[in-house]
């Protein structure tokens, strides 16, 4: 089954190899084609190129006079996956407390995972599989969703077998990230060495004899799991065959972001705070720094210094951090205005953050995050729009007109 799209009039993110990341240096490069067609076989990008070369096939044509064709967006740092919401620490921030003083009181992540513990895994499956349907239609073909609301053995699995139904059911890249080190439960407030040990013994070999995730994570903070802790949770989830993949720097710089290199990590999420040592680090390494623009927009922290990075000649992906907590919004057309806007990206900078580096930091490169032959047929069609730069610069408007997800309409 072959579909021909034809007249688009810039077809954005064209490669021509399976690429796996782009460096700060080549992030100022969008690769594109001006009055292009693109050729979908069986949900797969078959060929593309300039109209001027456009196949003449007996297939479905469709015309994109004035419309804009990029890959769908990847999403390589979510929290889908939660009980309810926390709109009233919304109101309390907007009254004056910091996320800080609401952690302190028991609110914060432990306030998601009393809900979470409490609620049906049905129900939890109800809610996010709506979260995951909003996100889609808003342009994101590949999606990372993390645990680490449950705090309990029981609420881990629970969350890892909620997003393994949300992988069996919709057909985009999904991974999975086991977050069990995310908050010290209030009975282990004074003992995380025992925390530790409920990870490592407990909720480890059951996720790894289900083979619920693919990645692990810990919240690398003052406050929350310490540089030796985390060395600790990495050490272990590797053995298990799961890749680091952390959040660090989103407060404090502690040097947690040379033990995530040294451990292999494939990303470092939120590094609101970097330092020359840690951009050091970061050089000649295969880990992908992430930035969570929204999350800074939301808690009003300060924004990853994108430019520092990428001068330093750093790659950098941009994710949302969809979470109850400090970011509630999956929405990427936003993160990547905000990135152009308060980070001082350019377009292509945060084009190439939203989708090829995206992939790259989720592991799925070789399937989504560009126009590549043989990668899956996700884009986005954009409505009749003059250039690329009006995605970011029209920051409130929804310039899509449609969703392709493996060829077809995502409705
Ligand atoms: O990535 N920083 C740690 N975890 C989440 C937020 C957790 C919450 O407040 O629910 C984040 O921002
Ligand atoms: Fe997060």
């Amino acid at each position: 089954m072959q579909t021909l799209y034809t007249n688009i009039k810039e077809l954005l993110q064209v490669r021509e190899t399976l690429i796996e990341k782009v460096s700060g240096i080549d992030m100022a490069i969008l690769p594109k084609i001006d009055n292009a067609f693109l050729l979908i076989n069986n949900g797969i990008i078959e060929e593309y190129g300039s109209m001027e070369s456009c196949p003449k096939l007996n297939c479905e044509t469709i015309d994109l006079t004035g419309k804009v064709v990029l890959p769908t967006w990847v999403d390589s740092h979510t929290h889908i996956v939660y009980a309810g919401n926390r709109v009233q620490e919304f109101v309390d921030r907007i009254n004056g407390l910091s996320y800080e003083e609401i952690a302190n009181r028991g609110g914060g992540i432990l306030n998601s995972a009393k809900k979470l513990n409490e609620t049906a895994e049905d129900e939890i499956y109800e809610q996010s599989k709506q979260r995951l349907e909003e996100v889609i239609k808003q342009g994101t073909g590949a999606v990372e969703i993390k645990s680490g609301y449950g705090l309990t053995v029981e609420g881990e699995l629970k969350m890892l077998r909620v997003i393994k139904r949300l992988k069996e059911n919709y057909n985009i890249p999904i991974k999975a990230t086991f977050l069990g080190a995310h908050a010290f439960p209030t009975e282990f407030k004074e003992n995380h060495a025992d925390y530790i040990e409920v990870i490592i013994n407990e909720m480890l070999p059951q996720i790894a004899k289900e083979n619920l995730a693919d990645y692990i994570d810990a919240f690398l903070e003052t406050g929350y799991f310490s540089v030796e802790e985390t060395i600790k949770i990495m050490e272990a989830g590797k053995k298990y065959g799961l890749t680091p993949k952390i959040h660090v720097n989103q407060f404090t710089a502690i040097e947690g972001i040379k033990a995530c290199v040294q451990n292999g990590a494939i990303s470092v999420d939120h590094l609101e705070i970097v330092t020359d040592e840690d951009i050091e680090v970061l050089k000649n390494s295969d880990t992908m720094p992430v930035a969570l623009p929204s999350c800074s927009y939301f808690i009003s922290i300060p924004y990853t210094p994108a430019r520092k990075m990428i001068s330093a000649g750093l790659p950098l992906a941009l994710a949302t951090d969809y979470n109850p907590g400090t970011t509630p919004s999956g929405n990427m057309n936003f993160v990547v205005a905000t990135a152009c806007i308060k980070m001082k990206m350019t377009p292509e900078e945060a084009i190439n953050a939203a989708t090829v580096n995206g992939a790259y930091a989720m592991g799925v490169s070789n399937e989504v995050g560009s126009i590549t032959r043989g990668k899956k047929a996700n884009f986005i069609i954009t409505k009749p729009i003059v250039s690329y730069y009006q995605l970011p610069y029209e920051f409130g408007s929804n310039l899509i007109d449609k969703v392709v997800i493996n060829g077809s309409e995502f409705k």
